[in-house]
């Protein structure tokens, strides 16, 4: 059976790249792991709605929607990393178990893959999807990316889907995860690309920050489109020893019944709500999330079924 181990999560701050407004709609609020430290308000018109009660509830609620766009993006991955039958893996940030699930298929029975995550009820989330797959050759433990604590295990492949944005020390990181790998053992993450080219993200994020805008972001907030531009994960791999370092586009496409349901699930997925309770009252908050459900119907097709197509960028290498 997976299992869920404990580890543990140092200080962290980091330098960003910032848009107006925006890095204030989205500091933070696509990264789960922050979602514990927050108050988060469930008065009866969020009951209403429907809405979950910690960001890991909100992903298992909208994992097939989030799946059913992101799973080429594990695919992929694990192609790059040259995942095979036996081999040893490492997923970091691996949030409900991607792709470290994928790769625990791709590996087999003879292979094994550990997940990690700085969240523990993610972990959790992830570990009971990974006993419902029927997968018994993969572990879960809690672990910061920028600090693996696995010295003694050298890996085939290391995988990262939309994890290192909110990994503050990257090139430390790497560095540290490049020395896990085996001689020629490959790395292989994702990021996502520029703004205006995720409107899955961007859509909300934008409209929030006019009609309910929060504080600046301070310095070290970390964000999903911290990686956009693909020069500073190309950077930092190059410098932490990795070669043949090449980088490629690929797109994404997330569907959503309704622009409705495109709005609860952002509610539901990132910590945003907390924060602005804490700067607007609720009819602003209402009114902000409002807008982005009639934003959303710009991206309407049949039968009133929304969908975003998006950019994702991955990323390989090797040591
Ligand atoms: C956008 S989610 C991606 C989850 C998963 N890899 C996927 O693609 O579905 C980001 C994940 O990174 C985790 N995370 C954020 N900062 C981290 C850190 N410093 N170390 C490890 N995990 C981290 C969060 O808890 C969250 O599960």
């Amino acid at each position: 059976m997976p299992t869920v181990e404990k580890g543990f999560w140092p200080d962290r701050s980091t330098p960003i790249r910032e848009g107006k407004g925006l890095v204030e709609a989205m500091r933070d609020a696509d990264n789960p792991t922050v979602s514990e430290s927050k108050t988060v308000t469930h008065g009866p018109q969020e009951q209403a709605a429907g809405r979950r009660n910690s960001a890991a509830s909100g992903w298992a609620h909208w994992w097939e929607v989030w799946e059913r766009a992101a799973q080429p993006v594990s695919d992929r991955l694990v192609e790059l990393a040259g995942v095979a039958a036996g081999h040893s893996v490492l997923d970091l940030a691996t949030g409900l178990g991607e792709p470290a699930i994928t790769a625990a298929r791709r590996v087999g029975a003879h292979g094994w893959v550990i997940a990690t995550d700085c969240a523990p009820d993610m972990l959790r989330e992830a570990a009971t999807r990974a006993e419902a797959a029927g997968l018994s050759n993969i572990e879960f433990r809690e672990m910061d990316a920028e600090t693996p604590d696995l010295q003694h295990i050298a890996f085939d492949s290391i995988l990262c889907r939309w994890g290192f944005m909110f990994v503050p020390d990257l090139e430390g990181s790497l560095r540290r995860l490049t020395a896990l790998l085996k001689p020629g053992g490959r790395l292989a993450a994702a990021a996502w690309g520029m703004p205006d080219e995720v409107p899955v993200i961007y859509t909300s994020a934008s409209v929030v920050a006019k009609i309910a805008p929060l504080p600046p972001a301070p310095a070290g907030a970390l964000h999903p489109f911290r990686l956009s531009d693909p020069d500073i994960l190309i950077g930092a791999m190059k410098k932490a020893g990795l070669g043949d370092v090449s980088h490629e586009e690929l797109r994404v496409a997330f569907e959503f019944a309704s622009a409705e349901d495109y709005t609860r699930f952002r509610r539901d997925m990132t910590t945003l709500d907390a924060q602005l309770a804490e700067h607007h009252p609720p009819d602003v908050i209402e009114a902000a999330w409002q807008a982005v459900t009639e934003a959303a119907r710009a991206y309407g097709g049949n039968e009133g079924r929304i969908r975003f197509v998006n950019t994702a960028v991955c990323f390989s290498g090797s040591r």
